[in-house]
């Protein structure tokens, strides 16, 4: 079948998961144990997907290091989301989290131990005993501090045991649509031998990721350009609550790169010019354990205020110097390698220079909690869009409403990676024919792909890509006002007109990286968009989403999703759901009692 100037391949399947993260390998090994016929197409080798960073742990209530049960982790979940996460879904995965863990374990992720020999399990951020009482749960199962690394290499593993068929070094360009909204596949590149190949499939699941590289400093990947949100972007589809942009509290200073929170779960702790342990002023309870946003504020405020450090006074210190070598050794081992070689810090001796950096965006594309997409009406705020699913980074269910507790990111991808898979087993009709070529949607895929190819304007992919990058970070952080918020929108404006003037100087098809980074930047700047539009629309304060001029969070008028959906033109058109305020059990049924999870003030 040929699109103009170009030959496309033709694949068909049941599923095609985008995507070889945590997310997209959990659905594609479910979908394949079931005997479907599944495809997983990646931009990168599965076990360099953005997962391998992961490293503190993974959220599940097991009870192996002190008590605790799914109730408390649901709680926290939901005082962590600032109320703004769907109650349902908080509920799927606190309920789910064990077993998908234990799951784990028996396809043979490489858990650190207990000396009984259970899974290890340390404390995070904002997870505690007693419904928020205190004190710190020890709830994050670990792997070292390495624990995407062991979750992706025994993902991938189990994947090709049952037969999943991998297409390698394919870059998704976009969604096949049909006429009446359904999903039917996907069109790709194949960047190694520069064919384009059509996925037809009766389910897509996006995998794709968060979209951190729309910030100057991230603790993500370079490849984390939210290519799943852009598609549905273009497809007229809503994202939803992409105000809401995790900034990480230990990001090494200068570079960006993650130390994870389990330096503090281990017992490391911050201070700033005073050699203050200043966390136990703001946060009494939970002191450097308190919830991400919460500590990343604190940091941003002590440097405003003249105590950061360094020679600049821009930074605060991570000190771990207090333990014990051997647990560094055993516990910490890759934060150990990373502070030398990007801090030039030998921990055991001195401090770690960090500063909060963008490290995950809660927003992404509206699901269920079973993983399918949504494209809400004013009717039907839960409607599904046929053959199309979303999860991990990319998708919002919303289990993290306007903030993500840590650890609970990796719980997510295989809780919802296997509701996905569970649900396609139900919903697939496998008499059913696999949709046909859908040759007016492949055109217009082609002739987009073919514009940017052959564009041949003054200003390059990488100058566009510093300037939103810096609009973002300077405008949209961790304090924003509706100066920042509005000087976010217009310079945006700006860059999105701009991006007709984008010049693509290697026309080949063949490891053409100048165009794959064109296509990213496409996808970054819907990202972008919807984002600093979302949250200059909202007039409160709400977990990740600081505003100085609307201190309080306002849950009168703002507890409710935001929906933005963009056109061609970078115009943003935003409108609002209802968050889900039930749980998925009555209590009368065994559910958590409502009057506990009912919002409240959300002190640490
Ligand atoms: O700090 C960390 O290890 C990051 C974990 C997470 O984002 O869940």
């Amino acid at each position: 079948m040929s699109a103009g100037p170009y030959e496309i391949v033709d694949h068909a399947f049941d599923v095609v998961v985008v995507g070889a993260g945590g997310a997209g390998l959990r659905a594609t090994l479910g979908m394949a144990e079931q005997g479907l016929k599944t495809a997983c197409v990646t931009k990168v080798f599965p076990t360099r997907s953005h997962t391998v960073a992961a490293q503190g742990g993974i959220a599940a209530s097991l009870s192996n290091m002190g008590e605790d049960n799914w109730q408390w982790h649901m709680y926290d979940t939901i005082k962590g989301s600032d109320w703004l996460g769907d109650n349902d879904a908080m509920e799927y995965l606190a309920r789910e989290a064990p077993e998908a863990v234990y799951e784990l374990e028996h396809y043979g992720v490489p858990f650190s131990r207990t000396e009984e020999g259970k899974i290890y399990q340390r404390p995070f951020g904002g997870h505690m005993q007693n419904f928020g009482g205190g004190p710190p749960v020890q709830r994050t199962c670990a792997a070292a501090d390495r624990t995407g690394h062991a979750i992706l290499h025994t993902l991938y593993g189990q994947s090709l045991r049952h037969k999943a068929e991998f297409f390698i070094e394919y870059f998704a360009i976009d969604l096949l649509m049909s006429e009446d909204g359904a999903c039917e596949g996907i069109l790709a590149w194949k960047l190694d031998d520069g064919t384009l190949h059509r996925f037809r499939a009766k389910m897509v699941v996006l995998a794709t990721g968060g979209y951190g590289r729309t910030y100057f400093s991230a603790t993500s990947a370079h490849t984390c350009t939210g290519d799943g949100n852009g598609m549905v972007a273009r497809a007229g589809l809503p994202l939803q609550d992409m105000e809401f942009v995790q900034f990480h509290p230990t990001g090494v200073y200068g570079a960006g790169v993650l130390i994870t929170e389990g330096a503090r779960g281990e017992g490391g702790y911050l201070t700033n010019s005073e050699g203050e342990r200043f966390m136990e002023r703001y946060a009494p309870n939970a002191k450097d354990l308190a919830s991400r946003d919460v500590v990343s504020r604190c940091m941003t405020l002590e440097i405003r205020e003249g105590r950061g450090v360094g020679p600049r006074k821009d930074h605060i210190y991570l000190n771990l110097d207090h333990l014990d070598p051997a647990v560094l050794a055993e516990r910490l081992p890759g934060i150990s390698e990373s502070a030398k070689v990007f801090a030039g810090v030998d921990l055991t001796r001195e401090p770690i220079p960090v500063i909060p950096t963008a490290h995950y965006n809660m927003g992404g594309i509206p699901t269920n909690f079973h993983g399918e997409a949504l494209n809400p009406s004013a009717e039907d705020p839960d409607r599904v869009v046929p053959g199309l699913m979303a999860v991990g980074e990319a998708g919002c269910a919303s289990v993290h409403g306007a903030n993500r507790l840590g650890s609970n990111s990796l719980i997510d991808l295989v809780v919802f990676g296997r509701a996905a898979a569970i649900r396609a087993g139900k919903v697939i009709d496998r008499d059913k024919e696999i949709p046909a070529a859908n040759t007016e949607a492949s055109d217009r895929i082609v002739a987009r792909f073919d514009k940017m190819r052959h564009a041949d304007g003054a200003m390059s992919t990488a100058m566009l890509r510093d300037r939103m990058q810096h609009a973002m970070q300077e405008d949209a952080a961790v304090f924003r006002t509706a100066e920042t918020l509005q000087s976010g929108v217009s310079r945006m404006k700006q860059i999105w007109g701009d991006m007709s003037q984008i010049g693509v100087s290697d026309r080949s098809m063949i490891w053409n990286s100048d165009l794959v980074e064109a296509l990213e930047l496409e996808n970054l700047m819907a990202n972008a968009m919807a984002t600093v539009v979302s949250a200059e629309a909202r007039h409160e304060s709400r977990g990740a989403h600081a505003r100085e001029d609307f201190v309080d969070r306002d849950d009168k008028n703002w507890r409710k999703h935001t929906l933005a959906i963009l056109n061609e033109k970078g115009d943003v058109t935003l409108s609002y759901r209802p968050v889900h305020v039930n749980p998925m059990t009555p209590h009368r049924d065994g559910g958590i009692d409502p009057a506990k999870i009912a919002p409240k003030k959300r002190v640490y």
